[in-house]
């Protein structure tokens, strides 16, 4: 289109209160299986520039930088993370993280809890994912992720008096630990029923104000984790927040 006709276009629709802005529909096939919500599984972006600390600051770059090869994460998922556990760390209660992988996000949470007396607890199978639900999830492979928890140990050796590890199947390792209560959780399964599990026994358990952080609750690849939040909040008066980063969150309501 000629660039002053359409111009032209967008002045005349600006002053009838609209604003045309280029957004990409996602031609990921993948997206098409997120079934109602199809349509707005977008590579959305910004013309404008914004503040973005994740791609290099150096108040993130302390953090970040020893941890970028450890986690499956992105910059900016991590920045999430690390901003949510600075906040909840002025509630009461105890974090979690369930999914752990080789500790690249434990690591991260670690370093915002040194000093604290908060326990930060580690759930996770260290034989990779459960089984997959049949509809829910399908991408992902039963077994995949799998790590030496001997080697996350290590790793988080210099944290041991605040990291403890539960090894073993969500949610069978939740067991023992009925009257915790939680500041700040971050649930990183990727599959459908964990992810359910998680809800089933975190959210009852979180400090009013505390943080459930759901890592790949936007990706159209883990749409078992976003059916799961869905269907878990539906008719609670706390709603998940979808980010831009594909994280979602939810904040506990006082009672
Ligand atoms: C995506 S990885 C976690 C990545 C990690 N948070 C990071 O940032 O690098 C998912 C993890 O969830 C664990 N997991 C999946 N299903 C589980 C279950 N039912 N019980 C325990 N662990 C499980 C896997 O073993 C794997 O380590």
């Amino acid at each position: 289109m000629n660039p002053q006709v359409k111009n032209v276009c967008k002045a005349l629709l600006r002053r009838l209160g609209y604003e045309v802005r280029r957004v990409r529909v996602s031609r990921e096939p993948l997206a098409e299986r997120a079934g109602k919500d199809a349509a707005y599984y977008t590579e959305y972006s910004t013309p404008w520039p914004v503040f973005a600390p994740w791609t290099g600051h150096p108040d993130f770059r302390t953090l970040y930088g020893g941890v970028a090869q450890l986690t499956l994460g992105s910059p900016e998922r991590g920045y999430m993370l690390i901003s949510l556990a600075r906040y909840a760390k002025h509630l009461a209660g105890d974090f979690a993280e369930c999914g752990v992988y080789q500790g690249g996000s434990a690591l991260l949470l670690c370093q915002i809890l040194q000093n604290s007396d908060r326990k930060l607890y580690l759930f996770d199978s260290f034989q990779g994912l459960s089984k997959p639900h049949s509809k829910h999830d399908p991408v992902f492979l039963e077994g995949q992720y799998a790590a030496r928890v001997e080697d996350v140990k290590q790793r988080l050796n210099d944290y041991r008096s605040l990291a403890d590890f539960r090894t073993g199947w969500i949610p069978d390792t939740f067991i023992g630990l009925e009257s915790k209560q939680y500041a700040f959780v971050h649930i990183d399964v990727d599959l459908y029923q964990p992810t359910l599990d998680c809800c089933t026994y975190f959210y009852p358990r979180l400090t009013p104000g505390g943080v459930l952080l759901f890592d790949e609750y936007g990706f159209a690849s883990a749409h078992g984790e976003k059916v799961a939040v869905d269907e878990y909040f539906a008719g609670k008066p706390e709603q998940s927040i979808a980010l831009i980063t594909g994280q979602a969150l939810v904040l506990k309501l006082p009672p």
